[in-house]
């Protein structure tokens, strides 16, 4: 397995390109199976779990097309989905044990055909993750659920049905599940209580340009007028806000200035105003923002995660390790998974003070410095903050399972040495 080797103390300054969001590249990829005709969409990152999602839906009878496109002068992928008929209407448990996005299938392929078999997930490194939300409002539609080997078979052979539908919480997942199938349902589909998050105001322009009839775009209250049949569509990826959060808190970690191109402020609201208070300066540009924090004179702050447009519970880890080093006490809770501080006993080892209070709190104390060390995480964004801790920290940092930053974060490597990060990939044969 690759290791990323870090050898910290470098002040970051200069470009960093912000890819194709993942998540929203995720569920616009299974939007695809929505009709038989050609979508294509554009600005895709290139990164393991996209790879990952085209071969499940190859599987299932999708022919891709793949070519190397340039947007904002940056290379990206672009990719034409077509499904004229399903192979399978399997998603099998090797699918999505390995990558949970995989039972975005579920709604588009039951709303289409009337059937789909999708393993459940089960928990992971951050949570119990259950689909009691997709699953009780497919039912609610018309769909007949039955739990059997590890697997949810769904039925619905006349169609889904529009209905009324309140979620008990704002479930990224849930919403783009049931959006995808209340397009084709009959009649009318109210979500109230829905996630607001741009990714799915992504896939709502996607579907849109597919001849969906959608209404609250940006609200918590979604209207779908179901229709007959989507068609083709051509459609450019969002940029990912969460990894231009990340790299914004590499640039204040290191007291350096980044130029995160393409991001889009108003996605991180929330975070770049935390970044504002510790005096960093935030300039938004046509074409990205800037973060100096050169002169920044740093205090700790207090971050609890919430649901959009509240702080992401995917920049809590990243955050937390910029605290580590800051001045000052500052406590981050995590509201929207119930396990997500693996990153701080390895946080820990390189020397942080943090004590967590039950498995929602933690309290971080700013140290004068971290020691490199060889660290691992459990997860994607965990494996970020360490990567963080690394580039600040003195001495040599080894990040192990490297296999987790593939799956989010594209061309990291690359990415941070063009800033200065003194960083390499160590290739180990498996
Ligand atoms: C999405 O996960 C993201 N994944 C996650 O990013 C992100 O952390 C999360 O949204 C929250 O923003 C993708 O977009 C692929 P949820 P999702 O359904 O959709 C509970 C990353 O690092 N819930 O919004 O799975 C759930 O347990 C990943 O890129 C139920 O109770 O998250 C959680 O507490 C990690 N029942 C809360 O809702 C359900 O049926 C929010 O989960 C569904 C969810």
């Amino acid at each position: 397995m690759d290791k990323i080797k870090i050898i910290g103390g470098r002040q970051l300054n200069g470009l960093i390109h912000i890819s194709g969001a993942k998540n929203a590249a995720l569920p616009l990829m299974a939007a695809t199976l929505l009709t038989d005709e050609k979508v294509t969409l554009s600005n895709m990152p290139m990164l393991s779990d996209v790879t990952f999602l085209n071969k499940l839906l190859r599987e299932l009878g999708t022919e891709i097309e793949e070519k190397q496109d340039i947007i904002n002068a940056y290379p990206s992928n672009t990719y034409t989905y077509q499904t004229k008929d399903f192979k399978s209407l399997v998603a099998p448990y090797d699918y999505v044990r390995k990558m949970r996005a995989s039972y975005y299938v579920l709604g588009p392929i039951l709303t289409r055909v009337g059937h789909v078999e999708l393993s459940l997930p089960g928990g992971c490194a951050i949570g119990a993750r259950p689909m009691d939300i997709h699953l009780n409002s497919l039912e609610k539609m018309g769909a007949v659920i039955e739990i059997k080997n590890g697997y949810v078979i769904a039925d619905a052979p006349k169609g889904l049905k529009g209905t009324h539908i309140i979620f008990e919480k704002a479930s990224v997942g849930a919403t783009c599940n049931i959006l995808m199938a209340a397009t084709l349902a009959k009649g009318e589909t109210l979500i109230e209580n829905a996630a607001q998050e741009p990714e799915i105001g992504d896939l709502i322009d996607l579907l849109t340009k597919m001849g969906a009839k959608i209404e609250g775009k940006n609200t918590s209250q979604l209207k779908i007028e179901g229709v007959k049949s989507l068609k083709s569509a051509t459609h450019q990826v969002l940029p990912d806000r969460i990894e231009a959060g990340s790299y914004a808190i590499a640039a204040a970690i290191t007291k350096g200035r980044i130029h995160l191109a393409g991001a889009v402020a108003e996605h991180l609201k929330t975070p770049l105003n935390i970044l504002r208070a510790m005096d960093i300066k935030i300039t938004e540009k046509p074409d990205g923002i800037v973060v100096n924090a050169q002169n920044a004179v740093m205090t700790g702050q207090d971050i609890m995660t919430d649901y959009y447009p509240g702080f992401p519970t995917d920049l809590q880890a990243q955050f937390m390790a910029l605290m580590t080093v800051t001045p000052g006490a500052s406590m981050v809770t995590e509201n929207i998974w119930e396990n997500r501080f693996m990153h701080v006993p390895e946080l820990m080892r390189m020397g942080a003070n943090i004590n967590v209070h039950g498995h929602a709190s933690a309290i971080v104390r700013g140290v004068k410095k971290l020691s490199g060390a060889p660290v691992m995480a459990t997860d994607l964004r965990a494996s970020f903050a360490l990567v963080l801790a690394g580039l600040a920290a003195e001495g040599e940092t080894i990040v192990n399972r490297v296999y987790h930053l593939d799956r989010g974060y594209e061309k990291l490597e690359e990415k941070l040495k063009a800033v200065g990060a003194d960083i390499e990939r160590i290739k180990e044969e498996d």
